[in-house]
């Protein structure tokens, strides 16, 4: 096919423009070439014209879009360039192309559109490798533009724009436009410096990126006459929004935007400044989530604060997180600018990984309001958005084709095949995960670093939470938390919690266990003692444990039930935070302990709190909660004794209160505090719970574990040797000798009776968790009246209030068990 020789001369013409209104910015460069078309006169706006590149068109398609450049396409079967000669600088160099069926190649039927692709390089850049316009486009949407930023060095005499067919492929381009831009628009030395692996790298002019979105946050599309004389243009964020939480938008149409020497007014038009995001009342964050390949990625956000009432510093405190990373802690924008109305950009860099991963990748980024500022307004802020992805090592931008869809095209997220993806990066391929770092050094955080340096953080405390169960959880670890609801508890960054626990450090670590380790942070400025249990990724509590106590405990409240503040599941950890609790768990307090015996009556009150918080999963919700792993290092206490109950890791939601069903499910749950019977039928019920409170009842009463080894070391069961002891009536010898003299013997007898019900062999002959409350209760009246001497003893049981309708009747619960009746005490 012949090729119609290309008038150069058009090159080095520079269209003055006369714009309506002066743009704050007027590049020298501003090149427009229609390709494959004879017409000059084709008006961009105003006098801005597309340049032609040939005195006689190339063929078209069908129904071409009536626009230039799109009108025409240039068609290379071979290698082909455009040698631009410009001055030398940073440019915009934008691709136009028009995805449709040309007709002259009709001729050439062994081409299949699909499968053909190019590779483009300007300079010593491959901006676009073994891609194609038709996998990239969208079949409503099949006009697009590729924005690439490159800097013509001094030693080059402009842009050299080469079209490489793929082998069996063709290449084709609608337009190329090339504006310069000013030097310091992106490339200004003293503020762009990444960290990366945590060495500072500058981004300098030798860098090439390609724009991937552009947006005016909050506020409507901005076109190319409405940009500051750079051409660019400003998409909406709305089909980035995560999670359909569009938060609410703001335009303060009166605010005229004071720019500065350091965001000077061709930064980004008044239109973006003038219009942001916010969270809604009633929400938690913004998001927004981009459709990404993996590389390296340059990020530029642009703030200012237009609403009226956050004019003073501290006020509007929030924390920039992108993709895995904490960008910032505590970002203030009137900090940053002093007053409002003054725009103020910021970047980041950040590398996202090739994992291995298929399918597609997102880049997510989130605004919270901060944790540990407390402003004053629970908000965050954002009024545009840039992202560009960076050539890092080998002179490429080029990922596998198809690329993430480009700025403008619609909805759809790009259509992604299972190609290989790029090995382009393959010099830094090695590194995973994303790093996450400030480019300006002069950047605010707030926060004092505290260093906790805590003495209750001992080694009494050191069981925080035990190893919880003999389980084996048969999920894998997903780390993905996307099913969590974090709208019920707080979700933590990883970057707050390293911050709390200064980065795990050893010295803060409170309890060891199989599932990892728990460590005792202070967040909210200081003010609020946590508990922050990390699973270790490769223990057997998986993802599921991880997930069912953050879903259980995030609709729980009760002051029996311990507190889950919040989770962090960012980059596979998975984390829970919880009110700390001083005093360690119950085991801590019974059995192999330096800590001081605990009073009998601290003992009933604890056990009556534990059998509440119990009672509560069992009839205070709309489900039945069963806990599963009732025991004493599972019961905790805060700093006033109360009792909580914890590790909701292995609990399952039954069937509706009040039904008698069963779940049937695979046998978890700790050595000795088992249900037999449960373990015989594999059902599970809420008389589960009851057989291990029972456990306990003897833990506390007898200071001695579950399963313990007697004085020729043979492992014995606690229940079972309690419930010999009972039948023998030597039940007063296994009494822990600490009580001694404590304990009324009415009151023993009435809390053996307890104990022995619940250790039923069969769930129909145990008491539900309220006759063990209030029985438990009645036991320590009867001790408070013996203590205090009174002999008036209460003729019947004092029923909790909560208790509804008739309280049952001693004898219907506890008679005619044979364990029951042989009790003497
Ligand atoms: C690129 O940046 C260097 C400073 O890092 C500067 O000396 C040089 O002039 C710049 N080149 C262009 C073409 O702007
Ligand atoms: C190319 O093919 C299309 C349909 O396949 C047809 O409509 C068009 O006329 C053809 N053009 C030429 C030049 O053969
Ligand atoms: C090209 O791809 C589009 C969509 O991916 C498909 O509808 C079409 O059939 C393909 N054409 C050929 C010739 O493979
Ligand atoms: C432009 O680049 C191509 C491919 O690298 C090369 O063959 C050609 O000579 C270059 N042209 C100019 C004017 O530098
Ligand atoms: C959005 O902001 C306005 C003004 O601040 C407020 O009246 C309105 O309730 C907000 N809407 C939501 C959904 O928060
Ligand atoms: C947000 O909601 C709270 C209560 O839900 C209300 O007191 C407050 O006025 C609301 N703020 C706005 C701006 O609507
Ligand atoms: C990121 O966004 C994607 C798509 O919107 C979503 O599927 C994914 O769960 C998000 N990742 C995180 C960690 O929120
Ligand atoms: C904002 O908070 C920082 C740190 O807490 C403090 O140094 C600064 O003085 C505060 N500014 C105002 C205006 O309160
Ligand atoms: C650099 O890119 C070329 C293709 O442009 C590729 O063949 C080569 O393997 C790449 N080198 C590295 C180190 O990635
Ligand atoms: C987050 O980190 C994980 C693990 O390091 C990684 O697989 C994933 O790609 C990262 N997410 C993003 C958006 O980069």
């Amino acid at each position: 096919m012949p090729f119609f020789p290309l008038l150069l001369s058009f090159l080095l013409h520079i269209i003055t423009t006369a714009l309506s209104t002066t743009p704050p910015y007027n590049a020298i460069d501003q090149i427009f070439i229609n390709c494959g078309s004879d017409d000059s006169n084709t008006p961009i706006y105003s006098n801005l014209f597309w340049e032609s590149d040939t005195s006689e068109p190339e063929e078209q398609g069908p129904s071409v879009p009536n626009s230039a450049p799109y009108r025409t396409a240039r068609i290379f079967q071979s290698q082909f360039s455009y040698p631009v000669p410009i001055e030398t600088g940073p440019k915009f160099l934008r691709l136009y192309f028009y995805a449709a069926t040309y007709s002259n190649l009709n001729k050439s039927v062994f081409f299949n559109k699909n499968e053909s692709s190019f590779t483009v390089t300007a300079n010593d850049f491959t901006l676009l490798s073994n891609f194609s316009p038709y996998l990239t486009s969208t079949p409503s949407k099949p006009t697009f533009n590729k924005e690439f930023i490159i800097t013509v060095q001094d030693d080059q005499d402009g842009l050299n724009i080469t079209f490489s067919p793929s082998p069996k492929s063709y290449a084709f381009i609608n337009g190329i436009e090339i504006v310069s831009m000013p030097d310091n628009l992106y490339f200004a030395d003293e503020y762009v410096r990444i960290k990366f692996l945590n060495q500072p790298h500058d981004l300098k002019n030798t860098t090439a990126m390609e724009t991937l979105y552009r947006l005016n946050v909050g506020g409507a599309y901005v076109g190319i006459k409405e940009d500051t004389g750079l051409f660019r243009e400003w998409y909406q964020d709305d089909k980035y929004i995560f999670d359909g939480d569009f938060g609410n938008t703001t335009h303060a149409a009166d605010v005229s935007i004071k720019y500065t020497e350091r965001t000077p007014a061709y930064t980004a038009p008044e239109i973006v400044y003038t219009t942001s995001r916010v969270i809604a009342n009633g929400s938690k964050s913004l998001a927004w989530s981009f459709p990404i390949d993996s590389g390296f990625y340059y990020l530029r956000f642009h703030f200012c604060e237009i609403q009226q009432e956050n004019t003073n510093q501290n006020e509007t405190v929030f924390k920039i997180s992108i993709g895995n990373q904490t960008a910032e802690i505590g970002a203030d924008v009137i900090y940053l600018t002093s007053d409002p109305e003054i725009p103020y950009f910021r970047d980041y860099g950040t590398w996202v990984g090739d994992d291995g991963c298929r399918g597609e990748k997102y880049l997510n980024i989130s605004l919270f309001p901060s944790l540990t500022h407390l402003p004053k307004y629970s908000n965050s802020l954002l009024n545009g958005l840039e992202i560009f992805k960076l050539h890092v090592s080998n002179r490429s931008l080029a990922a596998a084709d198809p690329e993430p869809i480009p700025l403008a095209l619609d909805n759809k997220p790009p259509k992604k095949n299972s190609k290989e993806s790029t090995l382009l990066y393959s010099v830094i391929g090695s590194v995973t995960g994303v790093l996450v770092v400030l480019l300006f050094i002069s950047f605010l955080i707030f926060q004092l670093r505290r260093r906790v340096k805590d003495s209750s953080s001992n080694a009494t405390m050191s069981s925080w939470i035990p190893p919880s169960s003999t389980s084996k959880s048969t999920s894998k670890t997903s780390g993905s938390g996307s099913s969590l609801p974090s709208d019920l508890c707080r979700h933590f960054l990883l970057e707050e919690i390293k911050f709390v626990t200064d980065n795990f450090n050893d010295s803060f670590v409170i309890g060891r266990g199989g599932f990892g380790n728990v460590y005792k942070g202070y967040i909210d400025n200081g003010a609020t003692a946590v508990a922050i249990k990390r699973l270790n990724p490769s223990s057997n509590q998986g993802a599921r444990e991880f997930k069912t106590e953050i879903q259980i405990l995030s609709t729980l409240r009760h002051l029996h039930l311990v507190s889950l503040i919040g989770y962090c599941d960012e980059n596979c950890e998975m984390i829970l935070v919880y009110d700390y609790m001083l005093n360690g768990t119950l085991r801590d307090h019974l059995c192999k302990t330096e800590n001081s015996p605990l009073q009998w009556k601290n003992r009933l009150q604890i056990l009556i709190g534990a059998a509440r918080g119990l009672d509560y999963l069992h009839t205070g919700t709309k489900h039945v909660i069963i806990h599963r792993d009732v025991k004493s290092t599972n019961i905790l206490l805060d700093e006033k004794w109360v009792a909580k109950v914890s590790d909701f890791g292995l609990s399952k939601i039954g069937p509706t209160a009040g039904t008698t069903s069963h779940v049937s499910t695979e046998v978890k749950g700790s050595f000795g505090c088992l249900d037999p019977e449960y373990y015989k039928s594999q059902q599970l019920t809420h008389k589960s719970d009851i057989y291990s409170f029972g456990v306990v009842l003897f833990e506390v009463l007898c200071a001695r574990p579950p399963i313990f080894p007697d004085t020729s070391n043979i492992q014995v069961n606690l229940a079972e040797w309690a419930k010999i002891s009972c039948k023998k009536e030597t039940l007063e010898q296994i009494v822990d000798p600490n009580l001694q003299g404590q304990i009324a013997p009415e009151c023993l007898s009435k809390y053996a009776e307890i104990a022995i019900r619940c250790l039923g062999d069969n769930r129909t002959e145990r008491p539900s968790m309220s006759d063990v409350v209030w029985r438990l209760e009645y036991v320590m009246q009867l001790q408070e009246a013996t203590e205090n001497r009174k002999n008036d003893l209460p003729m019947f049981p004092l029923y909790p209030l909560f208790l509804e309708g008739q309280p049952p009747v001693t004898n219907e619960i506890f008679s005619g068990s044979e364990d029951v009746t042989s009790v003497r005490c």
